[in-house]
């Protein structure tokens, strides 16, 4: 949302002139304009993904590619303890059971932690990219292959991002984005699903819209072979994600540039460590994360960027609603409803966990957010004030 202008005025203006604002149909209106289509061809494009399709949210996309790989009623799905909650919701919606694994200093599942927390009917990991830049997909991969278990990937944090070479979200059976209004690019509302297997693809498009098979003219009567439920993005949305997704390879490259700066000039202070990046060519650049020695420095030093106005730092073990220690609800699984884990035997005591590596990363990291408009003024201000209050607490 740093650079809304022009080309995003366009693309909406065309949809408005057209009327046509749902996806599907209204071929005489359209004027062979489909922005939801032309969105997810630039995404496959840019990305070099066979297919992609475009929901209403990173959430519904989670929601999707889980249904379309197979994973629902009573699979046990590894998680890690550290994302934002919508893939755990997602996981527990599905009628599945998660198992909070642990995650290392890529801030992401980590290979061991994974292979610690396979139990006998596991069935799926479902790897969140954290932060802008990829798992160790490598050696997670190496675990998934040797226990047999259907990797998903939840990219809702990382368009962009690759791990050598591969875009993520192509490195298992499927990947989801989001691009709700916080993230590298936004349609204001909205998600992606993308895939290089076809059948799975086919499973998403019917998921998304009440199992339409999309085949022929006639909407209401086409073939039914699932049920869905209503996923689908509008043109509206669509419109703002096709022009944001194009300034893509801009954001890109402003983010790695200012991103390098401030940490070329970290790497002058003594007492920090960065995040363990496994590709840092494929980071998509939106955070520089590091690690201080303990949660009470990280605890002091947060407190001195609100002292001195620091803006756009994040502390996720008390700030950010994105680590386990914040989700009493999720603990809790507290429903308004009865969900499969209430009749199920949880494979977690979830109030209970045990998960002493991520509790140790996420209480010493610290984020800086990426900007991508930054002047070369206001990078070397904003830097030399996020040294000086680091100066003052290390
Ligand atoms: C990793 C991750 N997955 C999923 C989502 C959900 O996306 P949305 O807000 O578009 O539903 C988010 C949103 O913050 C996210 O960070």
């Amino acid at each position: 949302m740093e650079i809304f202008g022009d080309e995003e005025r366009k693309e909406v203006m065309d949809v408005l002139e057209t009327k046509a604002l749902f996806r599907y149909g209204y071929d005489h209106i359209r004027k062979g304009m489909w922005k939801t289509a032309e969105f997810e061809a630039e995404v496959c494009k840019q990305i070099g993904a066979k297919h992609a399709h475009a929901v209403s949210s990173g959430t519904a996309a989670v929601t999707s590619i889980m249904a379309a790989a197979g994973i629902g009623h009573g699979d046990k799905v590894i998680v890690p303890p550290y994302t934002f909650v919508a893939p755990i919701e997602a996981v527990c919606l599905a009628g599945a059971l998660p198992i909070f694994a642990e995650i290392d200093e890529t801030l992401c599942l980590s290979p061991e932690g994974i292979e610690a927390s396979i139990t006998p009917n596991t069935k799926a990991v479902l790897l969140i990219h954290m932060c802008g830049a990829a798992a160790n997909l490598e050696g997670i991969l190496a675990v998934c292959n040797k226990h047999n278990l259907v990797l998903l990937e939840d990219c809702g944090q990382a368009m962009g991002a690759s791990y050598k070479g591969k875009s993520v979200g192509l490195h298992g059976a499927a990947g989801a984005f989001s691009f709700d209004y916080f993230k590298i690019t936004t349609c204001g509302e909205g998600g992606m699903t993308i895939t290089n297997d076809e059948q799975i693809y086919k499973n998403i498009d019917q998921v998304a819209d009440h199992g339409h098979t999309h085949e022929g003219d006639n909407r209401g009567m086409e073939d039914h072979h699932v049920m869905g439920a209503n996923f689908r993005m509008g043109e509206m949305n669509a419109a703002i994600g096709l022009a944001q997704m194009r300034k893509l390879p801009w954001i890109l490259e402003q983010n790695k540039k200012n991103k390098k700066y401030i940490k070329d000039r970290l790497k002058e202070v003594k007492g920090l460590t960065f995040r363990k990046l496994g590709d840092e060519a494929g980071d998509s650049a939106t955070y520089l994360n590091f690690f201080v020695s303990s949660k009470a420095v990280a605890e002091k030093l947060f407190d001195q960027f609100a002292k001195d106005d620091v803006e756009g730092v994040a502390n996720w073990y008390t700030n950010m609603y994105h680590f386990i220690n914040q989700w009493d609800h999720i603990r809790g699984m507290k429903y308004p409803a009865k969900l499969a884990i209430h009749d199920l035997e949880a494979p977690q005591d979830y109030n209970n966990l045990n998960l002493p590596k991520s509790e140790d990363v996420i209480s010493r990291l610290i984020s800086i957010g990426i900007q991508c408009t930054w002047t070369e003024d206001e990078l070397v201000e904003y830097t030399d004030k996020i040294i000086g209050s680091i100066r003052k607490v290390l």
